[in-house]
């Protein structure tokens, strides 16, 4: 069975949980709610997809960052990806093995840096700067740093712009045609071990050809490497970017192991170490938020069903204008088409446009679908909104992961 389902009386569940017994026990709302059931599989559909290569799972923190979740992971076997030295510290307090941990990143700062070779995990260089601040970073610690060459194999992954990455103009990685001087680079800088090569392409990629051409041109700059006598190179880091079904219309979506068959004889006899990063296929369908119904009104021709949900906790419709299904979470009335907004003060503010729905009661519960991914991680305070409450269900019980913050904990900013 599905992680979220509808029971018999027509009230959705997660795992063995209605969603309405929750909403109903916390003080507060919306709330997002994680299955580890589907944590789990997700995290199993890559290790079995990875069986019988040397690779590392780095999942992205940046995808969702609540501790317990990355602990979990952890627990799995799982490596991370960061972006910044506050997500390098979250690995750090959630035990990650430094040796399966990437730092990435088109602006780390010097400070970043120092403590990224410290611990000793893996290092992107992005830019003629970034070479130059690891350098002095490695130096200062009196520790050599294992870099990886973020390259960009210039194919288009034929998503959104704003989360398209791998094209030449990108702001990410390094100019290709100048390649050489960064070999040049690292072979008279003792401080740098040339561990490997880097590329992220998008997110929400839905072709698995994409990865399989962009892999060839890394392997073509691998050969190259290799060739000027950098033995030290062992791994091919594909980044993450696999889509999910957010549309839910029984799309198909590659899933890990198609992603990782196009490749696998290759990076066989290349006696590579793969690494992957996952954010979103990793956590994107493990949550929903769920929200409850102020009230429904009618404007002109529109219907509007207004939640205590928002763009301040899920910004991905009004920002890409993504697509998250959206369903009630008990029976409702009479189905229609109804605009799904929250209260914040301003137009752009909506989960979800012209949806086919019963008509909720006041107070009902709406769930926002496959929000565990890029949803509580982009929260934000605007309009003074808090981020919302945390919930993990396991089986029939379920538990607080992260409580709801709170009007003081914004005030404890200010003396
Ligand atoms: N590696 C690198 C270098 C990345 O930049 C990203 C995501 C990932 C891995 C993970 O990609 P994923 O497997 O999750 O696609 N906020 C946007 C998504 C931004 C993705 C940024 N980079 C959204 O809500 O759709």
């Amino acid at each position: 069975t599905p992680t979220f389902s509808v029971d018999p009386e027509g009230y959705m569940t997660c795992e063995s949980v209605r969603i309405r017994d929750i909403q109903d026990s916390l003080e507060t709302s919306p709330v997002y709610i994680y299955s580890k059931a589907q944590i789990e599989n997700n995290y199993k559909a890559y290790q079995e997809a990875l069986t019988g290569l040397d690779s590392i799972i780095g999942y992205a923190i940046k995808a969702n960052n609540n501790l317990r979740i990355v602990e979990l992971l952890r627990s799995l076997g799982s490596g991370a990806v960061l972006v910044s030295g506050n997500e390098l510290r979250l690995a750090v307090k959630a035990g990650m093995d430094m040796t399966k941990t990437v730092f990435n990143g088109n602006g780390k700062t010097s400070k970043e840096l120092e403590f990224a070779v410290e611990c000793g995990c893996l290092i992107n260089i992005d830019s003629e700067f970034d070479l130059e601040h690891i350098a002095t970073a490695s130096k200062k610690a009196g520790k050599r740093a294992n870099v990886l060459i973020r390259i960009n194999p210039d194919v288009d992954p034929q998503v959104h712009p704003y989360i398209s990455t791998g094209l030449a103009s990108s702001k990410f990685g390094i100019r290709n045609s100048h390649l050489q001087w960064f070999l040049d680079r690292i072979r008279d800088e003792d401080s740098l071990v040339l561990a490997g090569v880097h590329c992220h392409l998008g997110s929400t990629i839905k072709k698995v050809s994409i990865f399989k051409d962009a892999a060839e041109i890394m392997l073509g700059f691998i050969s190259e490497i290799r060739r000027q006598g950098f033995d030290t190179l062992k791994f091919l880091n594909i980044g993450g970017g696999l889509g999910i079904d957010y549309e839910r219309l029984g799309e198909n979506i590659p899933r890990p192991v198609d992603l990782i068959s196009t490749i696998r004889p290759q990076l066989v006899e290349a006696k590579l170490t793969i690494i992957v990063e996952p954010g979103r296929s990793m956590v994107g369908n493990t949550a929903i938020m769920a929200s409850k119904v102020i009230g429904v009104k009618t404007n002109g021709s529109k219907n509007f069903i207004v939640t205590d949900g928002s763009m301040a906790e899920l910004i991905r419709p009004s920002l890409y204008d993504a697509y998250q299904f959206i369903s009630l979470t008990e029976p409702g009335g009479e189905v229609d088409t109804f605009d799904i907004v929250g209260p914040v003060c301003e137009s752009a503010d909506f989960l979800g446009k012209e949806r086919v729905l019963p008509r909720p009661e006041e107070g009902a519960g709406l769930a926002v679908m496959d929000s565990g991914a890029y949803c509580y991680a982009m929260a934000s305070n605007y309009n003074m909104k808090v981020k919302p409450v945390e919930v993990l269900v396991d089986g029939s019980s379920w538990k607080i992961i992260r409580k709801a913050e709170t009007f003081d904990d914004i005030m404890a900013a200010y003396n």
